[in-house]
């Protein structure tokens, strides 16, 4: 990076050699009431909207409009197939091979899908680790698999009465058993906010005999930390278990080689850096040495089920070979439409340029947040690149919601994490060097 001087022609210089620059043009940028663009940083949480996206659903529209039902097959982009369009674009997203890819559902709904396959608990392997502070849908989603099992993580299940619903369960794979340790929380070390690799690896070793599946974060939503997904799942594969993850903020964000990496599941969402609107359609990832595991316990439905023969309505199940055949519904072209929109964008970029521009981009806004050399900001986010993606996580000590609402009303759209955190995602598709440093012009002057 050029050496920076922290002004505003600086960070239009930055722009202007930006190569991806001409990007935030195919997006909607939100106005502020007096009609300026928003410094919009909050792409971790909804990501702007392609302006391309309308006339992909307009199009959905018109072919419902004139064909009805024959739209599944006769559409533009016929109905039948429609998730299709979008697996290798998604898959390359990912690091997967389309066979290892699906759109569907959403990202909850997922990993329990996942997980009903791949947590398969014996008498003595039956636990799961997840990172302490993982998303609270992650844990509700991992706590009531426990229980479904059998397993429970808190005393409270059994003060509710959960057991005695478990016992009268034939689905239960140990009835009866009251394993309270059957969650294990990865827990940073006193006095830090983010996991080390080393000590993830440790505890895997340590309590591998029972560990069942690992379900992590691929970047955890509070911190920002990206986790070593190889380095983990060769530990979790050593140890004999199922490795997972959650890449809600990682999709879209940071380059992922799922294949190589030989992770056996993922899910994510697609309303983050993914740009496929609100409440958007998720994605799966099965890796290919599961494609034909058909053996593998599932929930099934007719979407799943072979192509050739899914029509003539027979009652025997016969999943597609690979992610496909974890489908259950026949989904939703609409949203489809809009995510069909923005994957063609990241298409057209690439992930390696993006996390190109993402590493400078957010560099620039460590380097500006360092510069201010205010003690009671801490960006907790891990300094290594390889150790994040475009989030940075700034602690501000004894500050309270009202630090960001002032931010907010001056045009900057981030978010707040209780108790003291404001998280900042520059996105390399749409947000350039200006965005950050009026960003941090704002924060030093409210902070004062
Ligand atoms: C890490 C993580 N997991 C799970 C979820 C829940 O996603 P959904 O509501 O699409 O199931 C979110 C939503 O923001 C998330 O960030």
């Amino acid at each position: 990076m050029p050496q920076i001087k922290f002004d505003q022609f600086e960070a239009e210089t930055l722009d202007d050699a930006d190569p991806l620059r001409l990007f935030r043009d195919k997006f909607h940028i939100p106005k502020t009431k007096d009609g300026n663009a928003t410094i919009y940083l909050t792409g971790n949480s909804l990501g702007l909207q392609p302006k391309s996206v309308r006339g992909y659903i307009e199009q959905e529209l018109l072919d419902w409009e004139t064909l009805g039902v024959e739209g599944h097959v006769y559409a533009k982009n016929p109905w039948l197939p429609y998730h299709e369009f979008m697996t290798k674009p998604m898959a390359a997203v990912v690091g997967a091979k389309p066979v290892e890819t699906v759109v569907m559902n959403s990202l909850t709904v997922n990993l329990h899908l996942m997980m009903v396959s791949f947590y398969r608990p014996t008498t003595s392997r039956y636990r799961i680790v997840i990172e302490k502070g993982a998303f609270p849908s992650d844990r509700y989603a991992v706590e009531s698999q426990l229980r479904f099992h059998g397993y429970s993580s808190e005393p409270e299940a059994v003060a509710t009465g959960y057991h005695a619903a478990i016992e009268k369960n034939p689905v239960a794979t140990d009835p009866g058993s009251d394993r309270r340790d059957s969650l294990i929380e990865l827990t940073p070390r006193t006095g830090e906010a983010t996991l080390r690799t080393e000590d993830i690896i440790e505890t895997i070793e340590r309590e591998g005999d029972s560990i069942a599946v690992i379900l992590l974060g691929g970047v955890n939503y509070y911190t920002g930390q990206a986790f070593d997904m190889k380095a983990i799942t060769d530990a979790g594969h050593k140890a004999g278990a199922v490795v997972g993850f959650d890449l809600a903020h990682a999709a879209g964000n940071i380059e992922l080689n799922l294949h190589d990496w030989n992770v056996d599941f993922a899910a994510w969402c697609t309303y983050k850096y993914l740009n496929g609107g609100p409440g958007s359609v998720g994605g799966a990832f099965v890796h290919e040495r599961h494609a034909k595991a058909f053996d593998l316990p599932r929930f099934a439905g007719w979407w799943g089920h072979d192509k050739e023969t899914r029509f003539l309505m027979g009652p025997e199940f016969r999943p597609i070979a690979g992610a496909e055949g974890w489908q259950i519904s026949n989904p939703p072209i609409l949203q489809m439409a809009a995510l069909c929109a923005s994957l063609e964008i990241f298409a057209e970029a690439g992930m390696p340029a993006l996390a190109v521009k993402s590493r400078l981009l957010t560099g620039y806004l460590e380097t500006l947040l360092a510069a201010i050399e205010n003690p009671r900001i801490q960006v907790i986010t891990p300094r290594e690149l390889s150790g994040r993606g475009c989030q940075l996580s700034i602690r501000v000590q004894d500050a309270d919601k009202s630090l960001f609402a002032a931010i907010a009303d001056q045009g900057v759209t981030a978010d707040w994490r209780e108790p003291d955190v404001i998280r900042v995602a520059p996105a390399p598709l749409y947000n350039s060097f200006a965005d950050v440093y009026k960003f941090v012009e704002i924060l030093k002057k409210c902070l004062k």
